[in-house]
C-alpha cells in the first residue's frame, strides 16, 4: 500500500501552479459527450476521478483523444449504449451527471447510482425531483438510475436546499428539452457557472448561472466547442491553508481570487496576511493562528471541502475554535486521526468540533479516510514534530493533482513510499533528517 511519510517542522516557501477544477471537470465532460461535434478541453486535472469518468465515457463508446497531460479531445458521435454500469461508474460521485447528459441527448440513461467520498448519505432525490420535472420517469432499478422520457419540456423547479450536483444536472438535461426551463433556489457555486458556460460554448442558452435563479431555454443540438477549465479553489485553498500552518510563504498561482474570498477573510481573520494579485495569492505566516468560529455553508460561504484544513490549522491556535459543518454529516472522520498527533478536538451532535489549541502536534501513523480530510493530515504532518506517514494516499490523488511532487516542490519533506519498501523509508528519512 503506498503511504505519504512527512518530517514536519518546515515552512512551505515558493510558488505552487494550481491545476484544473475536478468539480467542474466532471460536469464538463459529461456535457461533452451530448454533441456528435469534436469538443477541446483544455486545463483538465490529471488526477484519478478524471481518468475514471474518461474511462466510463470511453465504454459508453465516446472517442478520447488526451492531446497531452492537460487536454484532452472528446467526441461522443459514436455513443452506442445508454446504459453505464461499470466499476468505474461505481468509483466517482461525478459519474451522476452521465444522467443528466444522456437524459437530454437520447431521452435515456441507465447510470449505476454513484460512489464517492464517504462524508454522509449523499442521497440523489433532488436530482430525481429535478428530472421528473422535466417529464422523465425515473426510478431506481438494480442499482441503477434508469431516467427515460418520451419528450422533456422545460418546466420550473423549485430546489428547498440548494445542491450543486441536482443543478448541474438538472442543467444538463434541461438544455436539450423543449422549451424554457427555470431552476430556483440553485446552486452558485463556481463549478456550476463553469458547466454553464461551457454548455453556452457548445450552443446552449443558459442564464442566470452563479445566481439563485438559472433560466434555460432548451435548444434541439448542440457543438463542438473548445474551452479551458477554471483553476481548482479547493486545490488553491489547501495550497493557503498549508502555507498559512507551516508558518510559510506561499504564492498560489493560477488562480481565481474571488473563489478564494471565504478562505481569504478566514485566513486574515486568524492573523494570516494574505495578498492578492489578479490570478495569484500570496499566503504569509509568522505566528500561531488566532482562534475564530466557523460554519460551513453553500457558495459563497465557507466551502465545506476546506472544513478538514481550517479544523487542522485550528489545532495549534492561541485559544479555543468551533468549526460547524452543516452540509454533510459525516465529514469529521480525520479528527480521530489528528487527535493521535496530540490535537485537541471534541466532536459534538457530529457536526461541530470544538478545538482547544495545543502548543504543537506529533507525528504519528494516520490513515486517510476521504479525500479532503486526507489532505488534511498530510498538512498536520507538515506542522508536527517528527515523522508522520499517511496511509490511504489513493483517497488524495482522486483529487489533487502531482500533490507530493508540489509540496516537495515548495520545500516539504515528503515522499510517497510502499508501505512495505523499507529501504525507501530508511532512504527518506536518512535525506532528510
Ligand atoms: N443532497 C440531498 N439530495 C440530493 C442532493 C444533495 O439531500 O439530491 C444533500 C447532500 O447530502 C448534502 C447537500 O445536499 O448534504 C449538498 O450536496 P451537493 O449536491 O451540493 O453536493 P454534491 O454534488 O454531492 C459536490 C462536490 C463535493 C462538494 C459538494 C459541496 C462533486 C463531484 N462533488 O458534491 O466535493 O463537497 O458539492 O460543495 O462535485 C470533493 O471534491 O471532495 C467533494 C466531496
Amino acid at each position: 500500500m503506498e503511504q505519504y511519510i512527512i518530517k514536519g517542522g518546515k515552512p512551505l516557501v515558493g510558488e505552487v501552479t494550481i491545476s484544473g477544477y475536478k468539480n467542474a471537470a466532471l460536469g464538463i465532460i459529461a456535457a461533452a459527450i451530448m454533441t456528435d461535434e469534436t469538443v477541446k478541453i483544455e486545463n483538465v486535472p490529471d488526477i484519478r476521478d478524471i481518468e475514471i469518468l474518461l474511462n466510463v465515457i470511453e465504454e459508453l463508446g465516446a472517442k478520447v483523444e488526451r492531446v497531452n497531460k492537460h487536454t484532452i479531445k472528446i467526441n461522443g458521435s459514436k455513443i452506442n449504449t445508454v446504459i453505464a454500469d461499470s466499476d468505474y461508474v461505481r468509483k466517482i460521485r461525478g459519474s451522476y451527471y452521465l444522467v443528466g447528459a444522456l437524459l437530454g441527448k437520447y431521452r435515456e440513461a441507465q447510470v449505476a447510482l454513484p460512489g464517492g467520498c464517504n462524508i454522509g448519505s449523499r442521497p440523489i432525490d433532488r436530482h430525481i425531483k429535478g428530472f421528473a420535472a422535466l417529464g422523465a420517469d425515473v426510478k431506481i432499478e438494480h442499482g441503477l438510475i434508469c431516467a427515460r422520457a418520451d419528450k422533456l419540456v422545460g418546466n420550473s423547479i423549485y430546489f428547498d436546499e440548494s445542491s450543486v450536483g441536482a443543478t448541474i444536472n438538472v442543467m444538463l438535461a434541461a438544455c436539450m428539452a423543449e422549451g424554457q426551463t427555470i431552476i430556483e433556489n440553485a446552486a452558485k457555486e463556481p463549478h456550476v457557472v463553469d458547466v454553464a458556460n461551457f454548455l453556452n460554448s457548445m450552443g446552449a442558452n443558459i442564464k442566470g448561472a452563479g445566481t439563485d435563479v438559472i433560466r434555460i431555454k432548451g435548444v434541439s443540438k448542440l457543438h463542438g466547442s473548445e474551452y479551458t477549465i477554471i483553476p481548482d479553489q479547493i486545490e488553491a485553498g489547501t495550497f493557503m491553508f498549508a502555507a498559512a500552518a507551516s508558518l510559510g510563504d506561499v504564492l498560489v498561482r493560477n488562480v481565481i481570487p474571488k473563489h478564494l474570498e471565504a478562505f481569504t477573510a478566514k485566513l486574515l481573520e486568524v492573523g494570516v496576511r494574505v495578498i492578492e494579485y489578479d490570478d495569484a495569492v500570496r499566503v504569509i505566516a509568522d505566528k500561531r493562528p488566532n482562534s475564530t468560529q466557523v460554519k460551513t455553508l453553500p457558495y459563497p460561504g465557507f466551502l465545506t471541502d476546506m472544513q478538514p484544513m481550517m479544523t487542522t490549522l485550528l489545532t495549534l491556535s492561541t485559544g479555543t475554535s468551533i468549526v460547524t459543518e452543516s452540509i454533510f454529516e459525516n465529514r469529521f472522520k480525520y479528527v480521530d486521526e489528528l487527535t493521535k498527533m496530540g490535537a485537541s478536538i471534541k466532536v459534538v451532535e457530529s457536526n461541530t468540533a470544538i478545538i482547544t489549541g495545543v502548543e504543537r502536534l506529533t507525528g504519528a501513523i494516520v490513515s486517510a479516510s476521504d479525500l479532503r480530510g486526507g489532505a488534511a493530515l498530510v498538512m498536520a504532518g507538515l506542522m508536527a514534530e517528527g515523522y508522520t506517514v499517511v496511509e490511504n494516499v489513493e483517497y488524495i490523488e482522486r483529487g489533487y493533482e502531482d500533490f507530493e511532487r508540489k509540496m516537495q516542490k515548495l520545500g516539504a519533506a515528503i515522499s510517497k513510499v510502499d508501505s512495505k519498501d523499507t529501504k525507501a523509508i530508511k532512504k527518506f528519512k536518512l535525506k532528510v533528517s
